[in-house]
């Protein structure tokens, strides 16, 4: 199925915190993913539906075609299995599950049934080793539909921008990792984060550098502390640079690779995709459901307002 020989990788690109880089990171990391070889797919979790616009694939022009939501809310309907019909080709090596505007109707919709977080996992589950790389772009929020995303993958990578108060909600997206993993009810028990991907990043910018600085501080204490979800989370290399580019190239339906592949972002992207596809891959936590996790404690620090204590 892949070129390279990897297993399967399924990644949720998860911040609860809106317009850092979430579908930017997502779409054009498939799209490398995708030049190396790898068979992938796109899922777009977002009722806003960035990411499939960003493909190509448009949803008030298939109002009659299946979508993910359709996914989340059928999937009983075996023999027209809406995962079959939902996802659409994109590209060489690349596949879209795109999203509608209805989705966001479904955290309603979903109300309290008891798999109501595992309906995107399970329907994944049908397509056994079809695509050897699944991307899930969340929504900025941490509801159902980012739930659905976590419980369908193995890793979470974290797009944001280092800003002063961007690390804030960092210490609240952990602790939904760590619900989702901890405790006999445990949803997820072996989801771990690989790191986070630094988004319009500046690395001209003092308090930027101040910033990276807690971050790696943070994760080094957490590798002191094995058994959390994010032990071996890293800053992940390198930083995606602002590039005008890659904010034009959303509105013609193009990845970066398509609409400027000479452009910084092109560069970044592709590079990104080697420190992610290229080595060994994330350590695998083997859980067990259960299992104690210490609680997360975020420290907030004189100047970047999050940082310290990575999970005691
Ligand atoms: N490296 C970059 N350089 C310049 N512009 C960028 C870069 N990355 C993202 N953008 C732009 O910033 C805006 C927000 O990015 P994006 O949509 O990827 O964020 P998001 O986290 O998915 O947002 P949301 O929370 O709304 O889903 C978009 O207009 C995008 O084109
Ligand atoms: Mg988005």
């Amino acid at each position: 199925m892949t070129t390279e020989g990897h297993e399967s990788r399924r990644i949720a690109f998860m911040n609860q915190k809106g317009g850092v880089g979430k579908t930017t990171t997502t779409v054009n990391l498939a799209a490398a993913a995708a030049a190396r070889g790898i068979a992938t797919l796109l899922v777009d979790l977002d009722p806003q539906a960035h990411a499939s616009l960003h493909l190509g694939v448009d949803p008030s022009e298939r109002m009659d075609d299946a979508s993910v939501y359709d996914v989340l809310l059928d999937p009983t309907d075996h023999e027209h299995a809406p995962i079959h019909e939902a996802i659409v080709p994109v590209g060489e090596n690349l596949w879209c599950l795109p999203s509608e505007t209805d989705l966001a109707a479904a955290e309603f919709e979903l109300g309290d049934q008891p798999d109501r977080h595992t309906r995107l996992r399970a329907a994944l589950a049908t397509q056994g080793g079809r695509f050897g790389a699944v991307f899930i772009d969340c929504p900025p929020s941490l509801g159902l539909l980012t739930l659905n995303g976590l419980a369908a993958a193995g890793e979470v990578v974290i797009p944001m921008q280092a800003h002063f108060l961007a690390l804030q909600g960092v210490g609240k997206l952990l602790e939904t990792i760590r619900l989702l993993t901890a405790g006999e009810h445990a949803i997820n028990p072996n989801l771990t984060v690989t790191g986070v991907v630094l988004c319009m990043h500046d690395h001209q910018a003092a308090h930027t550098r101040e910033v990276v600085d807690d971050l790696e501080s943070f994760f080094a204490e957490a590798a002191e502390l094995p058994g959390l979800p994010w032990s071996s989370a890293r800053v992940l290399s390198p930083a995606i640079r602002r590039n005008i580019k890659l904010a034009e190239c959303p509105s013609f339906g193009q990845t970066i690779f398509q609409y400027a592949p000479d452009a910084n972002g092109a560069l970044d992207y592709a590079a990104l995709a080697e420190t992610v596809f290229g080595g060994a891959g994330p350590e695998v936590v083997d859980r067990e459901a259960g299992e104690p996790i210490p609680e997360v404690h975020v420290v907030v620090t004189h100047n970047t307002g999050v940082a310290g204590d990575a999970g005691v």
